[in-house]
C-alpha cells in the first residue's frame, strides 16, 4: 500500500489490522490505539482522503489505497499543517493522546465540507459556513479525555474561516 506517498509492502497475515500494520509493522505510532473499537477516534487516518478509524480495518482491504496518518499531514517538521498549528495556537490539546487523530478527521472533515458532503445536523444553518453545531457533529467521532473540545473547536474554526 502507498502510505503518506511512499510504497509499502507488507508480508503481513490477512487479519491484521490497518491500524497494527501502520504502527507494528511500519513504525508509524501518530495514529493511537485507544478503544480498539471504533469509538474513540484516536487511530483515525485518511484512505484516498476519506477518514476511517484504522482500527476498524483490516490492512490487506485498503493495499489499493493512499493512507494518509498525521506523520503525512504535515510536509516535514518544519513545515507543519495548518491544522497542526491552529492546535497548538488554540490549546486544541492536554494530554495529546486523541490529537492526531483529531487533526486527521478535521482536515479530512473540511474537505468533506468543502465537496458538499451534508452533515446529520438539520436543517443546515449557517450557510457555507460551518456552524459550531455543525463542526461539533462532524467530529463527534472523536473523543477527547481531557475534554479540550472548546479548544479543538476554535482550532477548526480558524483554518474553516
Ligand atoms: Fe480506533 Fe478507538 S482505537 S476508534
Amino acid at each position: 500500500m502507498r502510505v503518506n506517498g511512499v510504497v509499502e509492502s507488507l508480508d503481513i497475515e490477512p487479519w491484521v489490522s490497518l491500524l497494527d500494520a501502520l504502527r507494528d509493522h511500519l513504525g508509524l505510532t501518530g495514529p493511537k490505539k485507544g478503544c480498539d473499537q471504533g469509538a474513540c477516534g484516536a487511530c483515525t487516518v485518511l484512505a484516498d482522503g476519506v477518514r476511517i478509524n484504522a482500527c476498524l480495518a483490516l490492512a490487506m482491504q485498503y493495499a489499493d489505497k493512499e493512507i494518509t496518518t498525521i506523520e503525512g499531514i504535515a510536509k516535514d517538521s518544519a513545515d507543519t499543517h495548518p491544522m497542526q498549528q491552529a492546535f497548538v495556537r488554540h490549546d486544541g490539546l492536554q494530554c495529546g493522546y486523541c490529537t492526531s487523530g483529531q487533526i486527521c478527521s478535521a482536515v479530512a472533515m473540511l474537505a468533506e465540507h468543502a465537496a458538499g458532503m451534508p452533515s446529520s445536523v438539520t436543517p443546515r444553518q449557517g450557510g457555507t459556513h460551518l456552524t459550531d453545531d455543525e463542526i461539533r457533529e462532524r467530529m463527534s467521532g472523536n473523543l477527547c479525555r481531557c475534554g479540550a473540545y472548546n479548544g479543538i473547536l476554535d482550532a477548526i474554526k480558524d483554518v474553516a474561516a
